[in-house]
């Protein structure tokens, strides 16, 4: 194996939030909480990003950036760049695009903060499918606008969209955006080309904007291939689709994302609204040329990996928490796990993952939005060794 994903690597020291961030993000800093683990004990399977090594080529080529020795202000102004995302996009995805459309920004999230102050006005709302990823919700706060749920409904363990309920929400005179998760963080659904088409009639008949957010798109199961919503509506002036490398290449760090505007007015007022005036970080422009030039080979040796921790994960649980409610997803690193059999009366989930195991993890309504009580996200993106010592604690800890 050219690469090896077994490597456990060292980050302490490395201002990681994955290491150091925990007690914020999933505790909200409470100064009283203390756990019976040091910090080097735990077993980290909380936030998006990794425990595996960026790619060698990857690497390689931010330190031929670096030899170049200045770091001055940057923008993607090298063709290469572009002819590199393009092909990443037309072979993998049969997706392309004109120039034009794309727009870079530092991150998805960021973005996303700007789409919806940018496109939803006062009293207008946002639709989203819940459990959803947290930061569509904070997207909305930030500008003060509503967000109308609608919970996915799990049919043998696969999450699938209520069309009912979302023909209701869409129908709702203050229904503005949709911000569609393709594939789906947390639950890993990845939506059928049927789905994506009712998705798309009914946004369409509603006017609606959406917001496909594909960063987890490089990422589904050996032998799968996903759908861009641009394929599904490529006349849709009102589609914005948003990628990066970050996720799929461990990058999430290094904060660059690709968002693809058609509308020309959006388009040119999400650059004017752009407070970094257009600049992007040089070492993560020479990073995503990389990843889409020369990442492909790692990226396959990648997900095989995690087809292997997938399956794991899923002998392991139905081995040894059998009421576990769980299936392997069809995309994402994540695992989505119900435990409303086995912990019914347990409050917060993380909270007793954290204490009893020594093992960090999302879950509940708090972290997911709606829709998610009962249910906890596994990072699987780990080297296996790692993951079995995580799930033995898992199980340790119920089984008293
Ligand atoms: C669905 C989704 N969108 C966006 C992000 C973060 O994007 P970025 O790091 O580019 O801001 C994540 C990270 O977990 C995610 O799961």
């Amino acid at each position: 194996m050219k690469y090896n994903f077994d490597e456990i690597i060292d980050r302490t020291n490395t201002n990681s939030m994955n290491v150091d961030g925990w007690r914020h993000y999933i505790f909200k800093d409470d100064p009283h909480r203390e756990f019976p683990f040091a910090d080097n004990e735990f077993i980290r399977m909380w936030v998006a990003d990794m425990e595996f090594a960026v790619a060698p080529e990857i690497r390689e080529a931010i330190k031929e950036r670096v030899d170049r020795q200045i770091l001055g202000y940057s923008a993607v102004t090298d063709p290469e760049y572009y002819e590199a995302v393009f092909e990443w996009c037309k072979t993998r995805y049969d997706l392309t695009f004109p120039k034009r459309h794309l727009v870079f920004s530092q991150g998805v999230v960021p973005a996303l903060y700007q789409l919806v102050e940018d496109l939803v006005g006062a009293g207008e709302k946002v639709i989203t499918f819940t459990p959803a990823y947290g930061y569509f919700l904070h997207a909305c706060e930030y500008s003060g606008t509503g967000l109308l749920e609608s919970p996915l409904a799990s049919r043998s363990g696969r999450y699938e969209i209520d069309f009912d309920d979302l023909e209701k929400k869409a129908a709702d005179p203050s229904a503005r955006m949709l911000i569609l998760c393709n594939p789906h963080n947390p639950t890993g659904t990845v939506w059928s080309r049927e789905e994506l088409e009712r998705v798309a009639g009914i946004a369409a008949r509603n006017g609606l904007w959406i917001i496909s957010d594909e960063i987890h798109c490089d990422l589904l199961r050996t032998g799968l291939r996903h759908t861009p919503m641009a394929n599904i509506m490529p006349d849709y002036d009102r589609l914005i689709t948003c990628m990066s490398a970050s996720k799929s290449f461990n990058l999430a760090g290094m904060m660059h994302s690709h968002i693809i505007i058609r509308n020309e007015e959006e388009r040119a007022r999400f650059r004017s609204r752009d407070k970094t005036g257009g600049a992007l970080n040089p070492l993560s422009i020479a990073a995503h040329k990389a990843a889409y030039s020369r990442g492909a080979q790692w990226l396959d040796a990648l997900r095989s990996y995690l087809d292997d921790n997938f399956r794991f994960t899923g002998e392991f649980l139905a081995e040894n928490i059998p009421d576990a409610g769980f299936s392997v997803p069809d995309a994402t690193y994540f695992a989505w796990v119900d435990f409303s059999k086995v912990l019914p009366d347990e409050k917060s989930l993380p909270l007793f993952f954290a204490e009893r195991a020594g093992v960090l993890l999302e879950g509940g309504n708090e972290l997911f939005v709606g829709n998610a009580e009962g249910c906890v996200r596994l990072n699987l993106a780990m080297p296996r060794a790692m993951l079995k010592t995580g799930l033995e604690r898992m199980a340790g800890s119920v089984a008293h």
